[in-house]
């Protein structure tokens, strides 16, 4: 059994990370809308990961016979000034969930709820990924600045990128 408290803070990530699903899916569409289809790809993916943050969530809340809550999902930003700009700003997100997320293992270890500390585990794990991948397109971008060329060498790479569920 979870702690009134911290299964408040779990239902608020599910709701986080499905609003992650929807700012990357708000990226994507923009990104398609400057005819990007690597970089509108790569969002896509990121979105669907995201997705399946929120569900394995929503798995461990069941399977700790917590209740699950959803709660209504915020409007994500759909225009952006370029393609920088929307990076660093999905950066900026990443870093924000990151603090979410040590502020779950905070109370998690304040309630010594061993079973969440466990769990929550992955998802620091995850998001020292999550920024690290992020930090990198923005500085490739930063390089790259004007250059179409090198703009559609990263959209051919991009579109590559396709989603495989983690096992563990
Ligand atoms: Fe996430
Ligand atoms: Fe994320």
């Amino acid at each position: 059994m979870i702690s009134e408290k911290l299964l408040k803070e779990l239902n608020k990530q599910i709701n986080y990370e499905f609003y992650s699903e929807y700012l990357y899916l708000a990226m994507s569409a923009y990104c398609e809308s400057l005819d990007l289809e690597g970089f509108s790809n790569f969002f896509k993916v990121q979105a669907e990961e995201e997705r399946f943050h929120a569900m394995k969530l929503f798995d461990y809340i069941n399977e700790m016979d917590g209740r699950v809550k959803l709660f209504a999902i915020d409007e994500p930003k759909t225009s952006y000034n370029s393609l920088l700009d929307v990076f660093e700003k999905a950066l900026d997100h990443e870093k924000f969930v990151t603090k979410r997320i040590y502020t779950l293992a905070d109370i998690a270890n304040e309630e010594k709820e061993h079973a969440t500390i466990s769990f929550l585990k992955w998802y620091i794990d995850e998001q020292v990924e999550e920024e690290s991948s992020f930090n990198k397109l923005v500085k490739r971008l930063k390089m790259i600045k004007d250059d179409s060329h090198g703009t559609y060498m990263l959209d051919s790479e991009l579109s590559q990128r396709t989603f495989i569920p983690p096992t563990e």
